[in-house]
């Protein structure tokens, strides 16, 4: 079993969620912890191919055990955008705006529209120690708000309503959220992998 697992992000809230995750059973490392906190090349068009291409690149420099996580808001009213281009879905802004910004594009977006189903999808890309990849998914399927809701969490956090809850994910404790959103279950089914694999001996990870 690996103990140390580097994340392939500055974000610190994502870094706080897959820690909760793992608990003390494995220190999760971010970049910045590691003295980097540049950009990291995401220029693909799939979430698969960014979470591997961000995945791979801090591999290369750190041979560390890395994951990397790529994550876009999938609605179904608008064919599944903005999906891989969430990030900069207003265009490039400044960084303390940018979440706002794409909320106030995607209500604008979204007006007089009746079906506001949408999902969150997530692709984790995993480099073991040796090297090679697998990848994982997580998806969450619900609604988006009508209007801003709540102040925790990031991004869309605010007007994603999951399915099955009245509450938005900012309105929701950072373990509330974890329990069933698409980053938690995708680090879950990783989680549930590298215990397995462990377990089986297959080859040192
Ligand atoms: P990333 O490239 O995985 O960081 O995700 C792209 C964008 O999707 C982020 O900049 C956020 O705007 C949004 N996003 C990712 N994960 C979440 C989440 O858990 N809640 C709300 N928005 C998110």
């Amino acid at each position: 079993m690996i103990n140390k697992l580097l994340l392939a992000t500055g974000n610190s809230h994502k870094v706080f969620e897959i820690q909760a995750i793992f608990g003390n059973s494995l220190s999760v490392l971010s970049l910045k912890d590691l003295g980097y906190s540049g950009d990291i090349p995401e220029d693909q068009t799939t979430l698969e191919g960014n979470a591997r291409e961000k995945a791979e690149w801090v591999f290369e420099r750190y041979r560390l055990p890395c994951l990397a996580d790529d994550t876009g808001l999938e609605v179904t009213a608008l064919g599944g955008r903005p999906g891989v281009y969430s990030a900069r879905y207003a265009g490039e802004t400044d960084k303390a705006f940018q979440s706002e910004a794409n909320i106030a594009k995607l209500l604008k977006e979204m007006s007089g529209i009746t079906d506001r189903t949408a999902r969150f999808r997530t692709v984790l890309a995993y480099v073991d120690p040796q090297g090679f990849i697998r990848f994982f998914e997580g998806i969450v399927c619900g609604e988006i708000a009508d209007s801003p809701r709540g102040s925790a969490g990031f991004g869309y956090d605010a007007v994603f309503i999951p399915e099955g809850f009245t509450q938005s994910f900012a309105e929701m404790t950072p373990e509330g959220k974890n329990e069933i959103s698409h980053r938690g279950k995708a680090i879950k089914a990783f989680a549930e992998w590298l215990q397995l694999f462990s377990q089986a001996g297959n080859r040192d990870i």
